[in-house]
């Protein structure tokens, strides 16, 4: 069956029931067998770990539409070895690597007529979580755990897709220094609800989070890593411990040393010294690669290339990116995997 109610085109970044998820759980000390439902709706106990004391983690993957028709997965093993690392950090059971994926491969293939066509700009958008269930009230790890993956087409996260946008610095952190800012739970999210909503209102795209520590270094832009191209051709991430490691960011820094033959650095980015960047952006896996027009930071906008245009170099990592995930541009070894 096709999918004719939807227009490709017009895609955003939305909720959309699709056929069947993955669910599994966790009692008695294992993983018990996983299947695909058709319910989206999860029966879980008032007590859970997950609703009171945010013991929940999740991810975030694409599936892409290659021209061949075939389906590409972008770095899956990286996404289960980070929810293995969330697991870690918030005492849950971790989900082995080769379950990951083979839970991905059901749910993308259980939803096939929802994945966007090659060359739409679409993908379909794979969301794995885990949570604490089970009767509980005191402060401690779950006693039962579910594992489950849903699947939503999506297209562009911010409005319009490779344009600029304007960003505002917060006043707010998303994490604390030794919190777990590195770990991708709700909690951060939560924190980060009133910061976003007040940027967006005040007319920004999403707010950037400054270091906790001493608020003078750019950590992340939103649900996003950010990168600048210095007027000398380098290319710099922010590297802090309180940052999400972005499988996008780790995925740039490579092209943009391999195939775009620029330094990297993974280092600081203070915001009194914003003038050393030519062009600026936001990447992630909804992100894809959003180019910053601006930032805003004490009252001051700062523009970097441009508020309308893209700037050379964004625009060459964005094609050599999104080439390599729909199988257009030779993908370096291990980073696709066919579903
Ligand atoms: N930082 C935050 C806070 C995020 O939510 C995300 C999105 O997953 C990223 C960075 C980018 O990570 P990735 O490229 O793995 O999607
Ligand atoms: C992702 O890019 O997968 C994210 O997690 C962003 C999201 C929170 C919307």
């Amino acid at each position: 069956m096709g999918n004719e109610s939807i227009n490709w085109d017009k895609l955003g970044f939305d909720y959309i029931k699709t056929d069947k998820r993955f669910i599994q759980t966790w009692k008695n000390g294992e993983w018990q067998a996983g299947t695909l439902t058709e319910d989206n709706v999860l029966h879980i106990s008032e007590g859970s770990t997950a609703l009171h004391y945010g013991q929940q983690c999740f991810e975030g993957l694409k599936a892409y539409r290659c021209k061949d028709g075939s389906i590409n997965l972008f770095r899956p093993d990286q996404n289960a070895a980070r929810m293995q690392r969330s697991c870690g950090r918030l005492l849950m059971p971790q989900v082995p690597t080769e379950a990951f994926i083979d839970a991905c491969k059901q749910v993308v293939r259980a939803n096939e007529r929802f994945i966007p066509p090659y060359g739409s700009g679409g993908a379909l958008y794979l969301r794995p979580f885990v949570i604490g269930t089970g009767d509980n009230i005191g402060v401690r790890t779950a006693p039962e755990f579910i594992f489950s993956v849903f699947a939503i087409p999506v297209g562009a996260y911010f409005k319009g897709g490779l344009v600029p946008h304007n960003f505002q610095i917060s006043g707010y952190d998303r994490a604390a220094p030794h919190g777990t800012g590195a770990a991708k739970v709700g909690g951060n999210y939560a924190a980060s609800l009133l910061p976003g909503s007040e940027a967006k209102k005040a007319g920004f795209a999403d707010s950037i989070y400054l270091d906790p520590a001493t608020h003078s270094k750019i950590e992340e832009v939103g649900s996003a890593n950010f990168f600048g191209i210095t007027r000398d051709n380098k290319f710099i991430t922010p590297k802090s411990p309180s940052v999400l490691p972005g499988i996008t960011r780790m995925s740039l820094i490579e092209l943009a040393k391999t195939r775009l033959g620029l330094e990297v650095v993974e280092g600081e980015v203070f915001i009194d010294q914003l003038d050393i960047f030519q062009e600026a952006g936001a990447c992630g896996t909804a992100a894809v690669i959003s180019p910053i027009g601006g930032i805003e930071y004490q009252g001051k906008l700062h523009v970097f290339y441009s508020e309308t245009e893209v700037g050379p170099i964004t625009q060459k990592l964005y094609k050599e990116l999104t080439g390599v995930q729909s199988g257009d541009v030779e993908a370096p070894e291990g980073w696709i995997v066919k579903v």
